[in-house]
């Protein structure tokens, strides 16, 4: 018996097909191979039309069963884990009506800061636990306000994993723990927040039916069923958002657990069965997968838009062509911890929610033209992520969330010794990394879903610690040394110039 899960991020289409029994891996598949585009009209947007995560999708899924030669009619249950608080709109007839606007899209940020002067800090944080920011809610306002035959046309709003769901088994429907992700649910009352509803004057009807994290959400379709290989009505079981996903993955359940990704965006989210949240909503408070009235579950995440985006960016516009991301770790572990003072804020991904939603652009500071070579540029790079990322964990650690051991799969920039070691010299934290990626914990949580596992402790058969990295006294101070010049450069950048 398989279990296949789908991770659609931003750059890519993960497939992983799982041998629900043994926990192994029968096949995984990428699509595309080189990383999707992401459309910019404006400096600060970013777009992406849905069809192509379902073109992709459907290749992945070509590749595991060619690559497998499993018969995917074996397959028991399916689970979608992606990329969060994207904004798909689609009309009465299920058609796509716009491009989606993707998390990293900053055209919402004067909306959410109008909305949380207009209603007051205070109730947003009380309902909300955050303030409106610029997330799926504020994204719907500013269709509202700019595109308003396309908004007059909608019927419903989906996440992107709505989405995908939606094209396999004809149901528009959404979770809690995705409304959350809107800034949009209403957490004492435990519903969708009429606050933001009345705010923005939208039909609670633009709303899908909520379904369980875990449950049969709908049934793969005919038309699906023969482009996937599937059987018709194999049951979609699980869906939830690449971050809180990655948690499930690594067995992040449980209050004081954490987990981190260092994807295309970076990630650590925590985990606490009381409410927390960030005054400034510098971080944010959502429900976590396994969120219930009776066992609350909250999951409170610190991302930093430009990781992995930034290692991209430098692979594509400055190593020679053909030199891939292994080459690009060599080269800057050739160099010294500090970069010989060469410093490299991370940011240029659209605003930056740590930075109180300021968009910075990534930048180079104290560049010597004598000195650094492009060796320097990529190791200060590694760094100027892992101290992007220390600067936030300030954050959470001022929120009394106590960050001692991060999980993580063996997977995306953790795959750089460099960056790991940085990682765990300058956070303090060790680090456990995993063999598993968010393809693989959608696949598991679809099991778990389909009750093909009772409870979490046996969806996890098969998972592995590959690595431990433990924070080196020895590198601490030079780290450390090498944190404050970038904070420095950092603090004179937010106060106007460096
Ligand atoms: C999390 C976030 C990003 C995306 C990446 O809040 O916006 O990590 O989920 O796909």
């Amino acid at each position: 018996m398989y279990l296949l899960g789908y991770d659609s991020g931003t750059s890519s289409i993960k497939a992983t097909l799982l041998d629900a029994q043994t926990g192994a891996v029968a096949a995984t598949a990428t699509s595309p191979e080189t990383e999707m585009e992401v459309t910019a009209g404006r400096a600060g947007w970013a777009e992406q039309p849905p069809e192509l995560w379902w073109e992709h999708l459907i290749k992945a899924t070509g590749q595991i069963r060619a690559q497998s030669g499993v018969d995917l009619r074996d397959v028991r249950a399916i689970g979608i884990a992606y990329q969060m608080h994207g904004l798909v709109l689609i009309d009465k007839d299920q058609q796509v009506l716009r491009p989606a606007i993707l998390w990293c899209d900053n055209r919402a940020v004067p909306i959410g800061e109008r909305a949380a002067a207009e209603l007051g800090s205070e109730t947003c944080l009380q309902t909300l636990l955050n303030l409106p920011g610029n997330f799926t809610f504020t994204r719907l306002a500013w269709v509202k306000q700019n595109e308003p035959e396309i908004y007059r046309r909608a019927a419903k709003v989906l996440l992107p994993g709505d989405y995908l769901a939606l094209l396999l088994t004809g149901r528009a429907v959404t979770t809690a723990s995705g409304i959350s992700e809107w800034i949009g649910w209403d957490f004492p009352r435990g519903r969708p927040a009429q606050l933001l509803l009345d705010y923005f004057d939208v039909s609670p009807e633009l709303i899908p039916p909520l379904v369980e994290t875990f449950a049969v959400q709908g049934e793969l379709s005919k038309e699906a069923a023969g482009l996937l290989g599937c059987k018709p009505g194999t049951p979609v079981t699980y869906r939830a958002g690449d971050q809180p996903n990655n948690a499930l993955s690594l067995n992040v359940l449980e209050p004081g657990e954490i987990a981190a990704t260092a994807g295309t965006s970076g990630v650590i989210y925590g985990i606490a069965d009381t409410i927390q949240y960030d005054p400034a909503s510098r971080v944010n408070t959502f429900l976590h997968v396994n969120h219930t009235t009776q066992t609350p579950r909250y999951g409170t995440l610190m991302c930093v838009n430009g990781t992995g985006r930034l290692n991209s960016w430098l692979k594509h516009n400055i190593v020679p062509a053909g030199q891939d991301y292994p080459q690009m770790n060599q080269l800057a572990a050739q160099v010294p911890i500090g970069a010989e003072g060469l410093v490299i804020l991370p940011y240029g991904n659209s605003s930056e929610r740590t930075l109180g939603n300021r968009d910075l652009g990534a930048s180079i500071h104290h560049l010597q033209l004598n000195i650094h070579q492009k060796e320097h540029l990529l190791r200060a790079a590694q760094e100027g992520i892992v101290f992007g990322l220390n600067y936030g964990l300030q954050i959470m650690r001022d929120m009394q969330i106590e960050v001692n051991t991060v999980r993580a799969g063996d997977a995306n920039m953790f795959l750089s010794p460099l960056f790991g070691q940085a990682f765990a010299a300058v956070t303090g934290a060790r680090v456990e990394l995993y063999n598993t990626d968010g393809a693989q914990g959608a696949a598991r949580g679809a099991g778990l879903g389909a009750g093909v596992y009772a409870k979490p402790a046996e969806a996890f058969v098969g998972l592995a610690t590959t690595r431990v990295i433990e924070p080196q006294g020895d590198l601490a101070e030079s780290y450390r040394q090498a944190y404050a010049r970038w904070e420095d450069v950092l603090r004179r950048e937010l106060a106007g110039g460096a």
